[in-house]
């Protein structure tokens, strides 16, 4: 399944992310390809997607499965002051805007839920994730969002040890998307909301992220590598960390780590 780039144009709606784009039938890793190819990009919003990866890239180390051509593969090019105190919050806008996207399209048919820091689950599956990783900078902090979404994979295309927490859109809705439609979307989601950050408005992307999190009070246990923590969760702090009310009361706050159902 090739690429479309007339359908790609016809519904972005930026005025930067995606204005320059780079398309790969196959490559390593967009992550890889981005964090060594940034100097191709003249400004922030520049977004490298391919349709299959050799070597795709999760977060802990882990590998990033894709379907070839029902998989959304893309890298955005953020350059970014290394100054700003909210950059870690970037990191957060892929998810929100497909799960924003998500709950528009589906409303109250199909069950959306954001999982701290990044993931999307669709019907309790999770169908897309992200690794945001930093280049080396000099007065920019180059930053690079990479997301995957699983769009249209058949359950039975997935490799056995994802058939059970992992599906895609099509598996858990019927429905098909074309993926220059959902990159578009996503895009003249996250754009804005960049902007916002970058102008220190994070409140409200905060409370929009709580929205599809989480309830407050939710049990959640937090892993990373051996320590396994488990808490109420209390929100999300200012820069995004997790808050985990331990059961002595006290509130922790976490950066790094996975939440494990
Ligand atoms: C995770 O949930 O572990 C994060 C997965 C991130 C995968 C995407 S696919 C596009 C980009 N290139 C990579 O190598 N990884 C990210």
């Amino acid at each position: 399944m090739s690429w479309d780039h007339k359908l790609f144009h016809r519904h972005l709606k930026t005025r930067r992310f995606g204005r320059e784009i780079v398309h790969f039938a196959e490559l390593d890793s967009t992550n890889r390809w981005l964090l060594q190819n940034q100097g191709q990009f003249a400004t922030t919003g520049g977004v490298v997607v391919a349709d299959h990866q050799t070597a795709g890239r999760g977060r802990q180390d882990r590998a990033w499965f894709d379907v070839l051509g029902k998989s959304l593969l893309f890298s955005v090019l953020l350059k970014h002051s290394s100054a700003d105190p909210n950059v870690l919050l970037l990191g957060f806008i892929p998810a929100l805007a497909l799960g924003e996207l998500l709950r528009e399209k589906f409303a109250d048919q199909h069950h959306v839920e954001l999982k701290w820091p990044n993931d999307v689950l669709l019907n309790g599956k999770k169908i897309s994730g992200v690794l945001g990783q930093t280049g080396v900078g000099g007065t920019t902090w180059p930053i690079v969002l990479g997301m995957g979404v699983n769009v249209a994979g058949k359950r039975e295309e997935f490799p056995p040890e994802l058939q059970q927490g992992a599906g895609s859109i099509t598996t858990e809705t019927g429905t098909s998307f074309a993926r220059e439609v959902v990159l578009a979307d996503l895009l003249n989601r996250m754009e804005p909301m960049h902007d916002d950050i970058l102008e220190g408005e994070t409140d409200s992307l905060r409370e929009r992220w709580l929205a599809l999190g989480p309830a407050l009070g939710t049990r959640l246990t937090r892993r990373e590598t051996n320590a396994v923590i488990s808490g109420n969760f209390a929100g999300l702090g200012n820069r995004g960390q997790l808050l985990l009310r331990r059961d002595h009361g006290a509130i922790e706050e976490f950066v790094s780590g996975d939440i494990v159902y």
